[in-house]
């Protein structure tokens, strides 16, 4: 069967097809899957240049979110039976409950081989029920931009009559976007362009705010909220976005520390933090059991997720490449 894998070194041009042997029929608690689709995330491109764990073993099939069929189960397995569709989970073995070392080892697309594969034996506490109404490439948004953002505003008992803050328009905040809204919140959306901040406002943006032409975007954002301060801030530019995070929140609000596209230390002043009760929590993904949970909510409101564009599996790196441009709105996809 054919893979995808980093082959030799890092590098976009390392990215190649492979032959790989079939896996073998399914041993106990195992499934076999026929994946459908990838949907591709900031660490995909970050593993497969290097950068994400530089000693990570290679060859690697990279990408941890897929989508596709049970094609066999091995004795014992309850979750799933052949001919379901299931979604692969970010770390394989973690059910629920707080993130140990050994858990976090567990995850798709390094250092376990990931989904750009033609069939995966997984086990079958790896994956979840896919949600009827979605096609593959949807489905598979689920597994990590969908899941961060879920962990991020249940973990901050997001609730009706909120405000949440989400930076930029990518996979992670456009879903942060859409569920805080389910959730019955209010959203105000930050962008580099006005174009997707349109985009955003089609979606259900409640205020939206271009970070480059308004640099003291919190300020603007308390502003917004009457001077009281957001409830939630969505977290994913890291280094220079930090502080105006907390100057957008209210005293007690959440800053959900997610991403760190601009950088991984910053000066700040502690003071605003400690003197408004401001809670930083940092969050890695999440487990099956919140997967599921959310698996439950996009299908009992019908909601779905944004695919800006879907590349053939053969063109992983050209899909990598438009991650990395930054043109898109939401997620990007892969079909296999
Ligand atoms: N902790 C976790 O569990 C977890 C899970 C998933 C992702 N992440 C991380 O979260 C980040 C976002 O991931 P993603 O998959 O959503 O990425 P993505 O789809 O590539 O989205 C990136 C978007 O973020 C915006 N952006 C870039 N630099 C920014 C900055 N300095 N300030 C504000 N916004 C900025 C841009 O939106 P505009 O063009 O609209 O400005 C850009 O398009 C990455 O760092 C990723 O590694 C973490």
């Amino acid at each position: 069967m054919r893979v995808m894998s980093i082959q030799g070194s890092f590098g976009l041009e390392h990215l190649r097809p492979e032959e790989r042997p079939e896996p073998p029929a399914p041993a106990r608690g195992q499934v076999l899957v026929r994946v459908r689709a990838a949907s591709l995330n900031y660490r995909d491109l970050l593993t497969v240049v290097g950068v994400y764990n530089p000693r990570q073993r290679l060859p690697l099939v990279p990408c941890s979110d897929g989508c596709g069929e049970v094609l066999a189960v091995g004795e014992g397995v309850t979750r799933v039976k052949p001919g379901d569709r299931v979604i692969t989970c970010f770390a394989q073995g973690w059910p629920a409950g707080d993130l140990t070392r050994d858990r976090a080892r567990t995850t798709l697309g390094g250092p376990l081989d990931g989904v750009l594969q033609e069939r995966m034996l997984l086990d079958e506490g790896g994956v979840v029920r896919a949600p009827a109404h979605l096609t593959d490439v949807e489905a598979a948004t689920l597994s990590c931009a969908g899941l961060t953002a879920w962990t991020a505003l249940t973990s901050g008992g997001v609730g009706p009559g909120d405000v949440v803050l989400t930076q930029g328009t990518g996979g992670v905040s456009i879903f942060a976007l859409q569920l805080a809204r389910l959730m019955g919140a209010r959203v105000i959306v930050t962008s580099s362009s006005d174009e997707k901040l349109a985009r955003a406002r089609a979606l259900g943006a409640w205020e939206t705010i271009n970070y480059r032409t308004t640099p003291a975007w919190g300020a603007r954002a308390r502003e917004l909220t009457g001077g009281r301060g957001v409830d939630h801030v969505v977290e994913v530019g890291g280094a220079d976005t930090l502080a105006q995070s907390i100057l957008a929140a209210r005293p007690g609000a959440q800053v959900s520390l997610i991403g760190i596209l601009s950088g991984t230390t910053t000066p700040l002043d502690l003071v605003s933090v400690l003197m408004q009760g401001v809670r930083i929590q940092g969050v890695l993904v999440g487990h099956r059991d919140a997967l599921e949970a959310l698996a439950r909510a996009v299908e009992a409101h019908a909601l779905r997720p944004v695919v800006d564009r879907t590349f053939p599996w053969t063109e992983a790196r050209a899909a990598l490449e438009h991650l990395q441009a930054g043109r898109h709105v939401g997620k990007v996809g892969v079909e296999l």
